[in-house]
């Protein structure tokens, strides 16, 4: 039996579904059934049931969006970088192998070939590397397993949710028996508010930037193929392969689903986080050249894009609080 853990969440159901598809016997485990962030909770229950594997999909992210986790901080530090190493211990002593859910987001920007070297460029939203995105994406390459963060507490500038998911990592890099899975900006062809294809048609305005991408039902496949195939712990990237600017994802938009209406992109990062942001985004390349290395396929960004937005469902816009244009949370502690 699997435990799926934060099953109730974007990522959880995703898992959920695809086990389910696959027909492995689970239990997607919710804290109101039982506390699973407790210690002495979470190893009762995992020496009675002996799962033979356990996925943590749970974690705090914000709503609407990564600025909420600037202001419940206790929160976001106890699910993304406390909860993981409970379960990190609870596995060690019952033996148990698991995945854990991380985050992209604990890089800023991209290797870039320039005059014959590589240098890291950390803005990708700066309009000059965007132009050379868009005309030499060969140029750029992403940050692989290897590479220390550089979007942490310890390097900053980077938002509370990217501090917090940094921490967890780095108690997580010695554990035995374990995954880490690391998602970046989840998409797919269901309108819904955490889609990010959904927030770039609702959002009031576009940000532009360079990023790698991952779509949410691949993720959860690669994250399980990875696990049956026997592919060794560790770190993994698991977007799908290429990188894209958000004004290459809405032209696609525009292409696909014809919305019928012009997208308007904040002018630079100066308006965009005087009026549509707080915490500083992070934006970034990831390599899955480590994930492909184990002969796990996972499409490209384009192609998966691209289905999406062919099957694209429209959502149940009574669910859809971001229609109304999110307020920015203004305080005075974001770490720059
Ligand atoms: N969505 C993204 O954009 C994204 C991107 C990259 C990585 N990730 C990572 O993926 C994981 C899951 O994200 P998600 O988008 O699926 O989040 P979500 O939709 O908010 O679901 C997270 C689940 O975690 C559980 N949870 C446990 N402790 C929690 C706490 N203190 N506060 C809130 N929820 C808590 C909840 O399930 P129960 O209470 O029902 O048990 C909740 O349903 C997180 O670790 C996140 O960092 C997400």
């Amino acid at each position: 039996m699997i435990l799926l853990l934060g099953a109730s969440g974007y990522i959880g159901q995703a898992f959920a579904a695809e086990l389910r598809r696959r027909r492995y016997p689970f239990v997607p485990l919710t804290r109101m059934a039982i506390d699973y962030t407790q210690f002495d909770i979470l190893f009762d229950y995992v020496r009675k049931m002996r799962p033979s594997f356990i996925i943590n999909a749970a974690g705090y992210t914000g709503k609407p969006n990564v600025d909420a986790c600037e202001l419940a901080r206790a929160e976001t530090l106890a699910a993304n970088a406390l909860l993981p190493q409970t379960i990190a211990r609870v596995c060690l002593v019952t033996n148990t192998p698991w995945g854990h859910v991380s985050s992209g987001s604990i890089y800023n920007g991209a290797k870039v070939l320039d005059n014959g070297g590589t240098r890291i460029e950390n803005d990708l939203s700066r309009a000059e590397i965007r132009w050379l995105f868009e005309r030499h994406p060969e140029r750029f390459s992403g940050f692989t397993e290897l590479d220390e963060p550089n979007c942490s507490f310890l390097k900053p500038p980077c938002s509370f949710y990217s501090g917090t998911v940094a921490l967890a990592e780095e108690a997580l890099r010695t554990v035995r028996d374990c995954y880490v899975w690391r998602c970046r900006i989840p998409f797919s062809e269901d309108d819904q508010p955490r889609n990010f294809l959904s927030k770039i048609q609702y959002y009031p305005k576009v940000y532009d930037s360079v990023n790698s991408l991952s779509h949410l039902d691949d993720f959860a496949q690669t994250c399980l193929n990875l696990w049956e195939r026997g592919a060794p712990f560790g770190i993994y990237n698991v977007t799908n392969p290429g990188a894209v600017t958000t004004r290459q994802v809405v032209a696609l938009i525009e292409r696909v689903l014809k919305p019928g209406r012009t997208f308007e992109f904040w002018k630079d990062d100066e308006e965009f986080y005087r009026h549509g942001a707080t915490a500083p985004r992070s934006n970034c390349i990831l390599d899955v050249s480590k994930v492909q290395s184990t002969g796990v396929r996972i499409r490209s960004v384009h192609e998966a894009l691209e289905e999406s937005l062919r099957r694209w469902h429209v959502g149940n816009p009574v669910l859809w609080p971001l229609r109304r244009p999110p307020q920015p949370i203004r305080h005075q502690h974001v770490v720059r």
